[in-house]
């Protein structure tokens, strides 16, 4: 048996910037700042966004996101029902409703004619999740919002580095939202997040929500605070951390964009596996790549099927397996009247295989030989 590697791979430099912070006992960004201060800026950078805001995790960059847009009770927020819960936790936080909309089968993102038909009078903003790293059709989204006046969040946690045409995820949005989460495409050892934006009264809102709502936090401390704020602030070595790795930010892309080509050729043919596609002008950052099992080509359930890969040593997970329609927590905000065909066809058949830098081709030889073998012997072909 090859062993998959795991992901994420710390290296050095990440050790002895997070180490040089912790020795200096300025850990949290109050008085630590400038780390803080030097991942935006490389962020924005990168991103070519003038404002990138950290914060402690994608979910309080969701979060924020949509505090800083002023949402709240009586507003509806369109999200996709095939996604990670916290893309749509947040609008509950802020007390608004969770509108869900069915996604597309060629790019398991938000259709936009099923969210045309979900806007009423009280929408006030779409989330658009970039799901596995594929972009959502922002350009069709972006059309929408701006007809309806609607704001417009992208969810990138998934996605960073991804691109739709010429222009970077991040460009579509009136906010985007980042996770460096352990496993995602880069990490601030452990937990993180960013918001992109362009709008300065939203970055100034967003510092000033992240840290207690206090209006400045300059010393001296005035302990001022006129709106209510959270303590979703980054830590300093974890800021150093992430300045890192997005150095290695383009490579990693790089390296994974290689890889999903890869394992698609390396598991073309197998009439059980319908492979993930790339639609229209979308460029991918490939976080994870999702196929989609047939029955009809006698494939069985994605649990099955990810329990024999695993059996055999490739770390493969279903994707998704509840949709948050049918999630207890959003109970309440459900509409039965609405269907959702493809999420949940794709929560009945969809699995994920890893594609990250750590994997060599050696191992995608592995992972494809696997699949091969497993959806003939569980009678798919
Ligand atoms: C689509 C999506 N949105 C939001 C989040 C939340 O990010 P975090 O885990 O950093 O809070 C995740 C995390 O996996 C995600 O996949």
């Amino acid at each position: 048996m090859t062993d998959v590697p795991t992901w994420p791979r710390m290296g050095a430099e990440e050790c002895d910037a997070a180490i040089e912070w912790i020795r200096s006992n300025r850990m949290t960004q109050l008085h630590g700042p400038d780390a803080v201060g030097a991942f935006e800026a490389a962020l924005a950078a990168y991103h070519d966004v003038p404002h990138a805001v950290a914060v402690n995790s994608g979910t309080s960059a969701v979060h924020l996101s949509l505090a800083a847009l002023g949402i709240g009770p009586g507003d509806e927020v369109v999200v996709p029902t095939y996604t990670f819960v916290a893309s749509a936790t947040p609008v509950v936080y802020q007390g608004a409703t969770p509108v869900f909309v069915d996604v597309r089968e060629s790019d398991y993102c938000l259709d936009p004619a099923r969210v045309a038909e979900a806007v009423t009078p009280r929408t006030r903003a779409v989330v658009a999740v970039h799901l596995n790293g594929h972009p959502a059709a922002v350009t069709a989204l972006r059309e929408i919002c701006d007809r309806h006046g609607l704001a417009l969040v992208e969810d990138a946690a998934q996605a960073i580095g991804a691109r739709y045409g010429d222009r970077s995820i991040g460009a579509f949005g009136v906010t985007t939202c980042l996770s460096f989460w352990q496993d995602k495409i880069i990490t601030t050892a452990g937990e993180g997040g960013a918001i992109l934006t362009a709008d300065p009264g939203i970055a100034a809102r967003l510092r000033q929500l992240r840290s207690h709502g206090e209006t400045a936090v300059d010393a001296p401390r005035l302990y001022h605070h006129s709106i209510l704020g959270y303590n979703y602030r980054l830590t300093a070595p974890q800021a150093a951390v992430g300045t890192v790795q997005v150095g290695r930010l383009a490579d990693f892309v790089e390296c994974r964009r290689r890889n999903a080509a890869l394992l698609s050729e390396a598991l073309s043919g197998i009439a059980a596996v319908r492979l993930p596609g790339v639609v229209g002008p979308a460029v991918p950052s490939w976080w994870k790549y999702t196929c989609v099992l047939d029955p009809e080509a006698g494939a069985p359930a994605p649990a099955e099927f990810t329990e024999a890969l695993r059996r055999r040593g490739v770390p493969a997970q279903p994707r998704y397996p509840i949709p948050l329609h049918r999630q207890p927590v959003f109970a309440p905000y459900v509409d039965a009247g609405r269907a959702y065909p493809v999420a949940e066809r794709l929560c009945a058949r969809a699995f994920s295989l890893p594609v990250h830098p750590a994997i060599e081709e050696r191992h995608i030889a592995f992972i494809a030989d696997q699949v091969r073998a497993v959806a003939a012997g569980s009678g798919g072909r």
